[in-house]
């Protein structure tokens, strides 16, 4: 038996990384899962390797009406969702005095605002006792330099799930984020940093992990897994977070 057997779960930002070693953890204890992402040949490459058992749907994590139609499709092939899991976000990353406007408002827009909507449109398309998640990250509890925008979306996202983990409370919804530290994955690459500012970035953040090493995206798909089940049924309003120690 499953931990999320028959369960419906939305994963957004699914098609890399974390949201995608999270689609393959869910779906093998027994959910039913949409994913989206904004890479077609990836979202097609999760439809082929399930036999079309996961629901794929491009939409753009910024653009409210197709997130909404995310939603929609979720509801209609598998009814109404019990795990709604915001994963998508982007790093760039600058010194302040260096950040235009336009990596402002595409930072926030994909990390904050898409999800904040999202949760305000999913709200009629949740079952009570639902499961919201979000991504953070360990930088909206640290100074980190050139994470000015970066930080603050997701230290916007912290907040916001101790807002719902009240407002939702009356419905049994859980909201929680999962935090990571630094995690293997593709987001690196897309960070804006040269390949040597990216060098010394990761020997900067290794010799501050005192488990010595990058976390894996399974690690964090593992501590999602439980903050989305019924084994967290007692936990909501927290961030969780899976970081080798580095916060400590
Ligand atoms: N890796 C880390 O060290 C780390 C640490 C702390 C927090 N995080 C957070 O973990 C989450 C996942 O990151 P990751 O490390 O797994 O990075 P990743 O491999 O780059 O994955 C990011 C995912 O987000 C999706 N995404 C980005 N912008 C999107 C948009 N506008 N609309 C829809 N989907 C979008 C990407 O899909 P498409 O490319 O298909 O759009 C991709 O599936 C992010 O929220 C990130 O901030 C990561």
């Amino acid at each position: 038996m499953g931990r999320l057997n028959g369960k419906t779960v939305l994963i957004t930002g699914g098609t890399s990384g974390i949201g995608l070693a999270s689609v393959y953890r869910f779906k093998a204890e027994g959910a039913n899962v949409a994913v989206t992402g904004r890479n077609q040949e990836a979202l097609d490459k999760i439809a082929a390797d399930t036999g079309g058992t996961v629901l794929t749907i491009r939409a753009d994590a910024a653009n409210l009406k197709e997130t909404q139609a995310a939603l929609n499709k979720t509801v209609e092939t598998f009814g109404k969702i019990d795990v709604l899991f915001l994963n998508a976000g982007i790093a760039l990353f600058a010194p302040v005095e260096q950040t235009p406007l336009e990596m402002f408002d595409n930072t926030m827009n994909i990390n904050f605002r898409g999800p904040f909507y999202t949760v305000q449109a999913a709200l009629p398309q949740l079952n009570d006792g639902a499961s919201i998640l979000f991504t953070t990250s360990v930088v909206n509890e640290m100074g980190m330099p050139n994470g000015g925008v970066y930080s603050a979306s997701k230290a916007a996202l912290r907040s916001l799930v101790r807002t719902l983990s009240v407002e939702l409370a009356p419905r049994k919804i859980r909201v929680n984020a999962v935090s990571p530290g630094p995690i293997n994955t593709p987001i690196f690459g897309k960070t804006g940093l040269s390949e040597e500012q990216l060098d010394e970035f990761g020997k900067q953040i290794l010799s501050n992990v005192p488990l010595g090493r990058m976390g894996e995206s399974d690690e964090i798909a593992n501590v999602a897994l439980f903050l989305a089940s019924d084994e967290a049924s007692f936990v909501t309003g927290s961030e969780y977070t899976a970081d080798g120690g580095m916060l400590q």
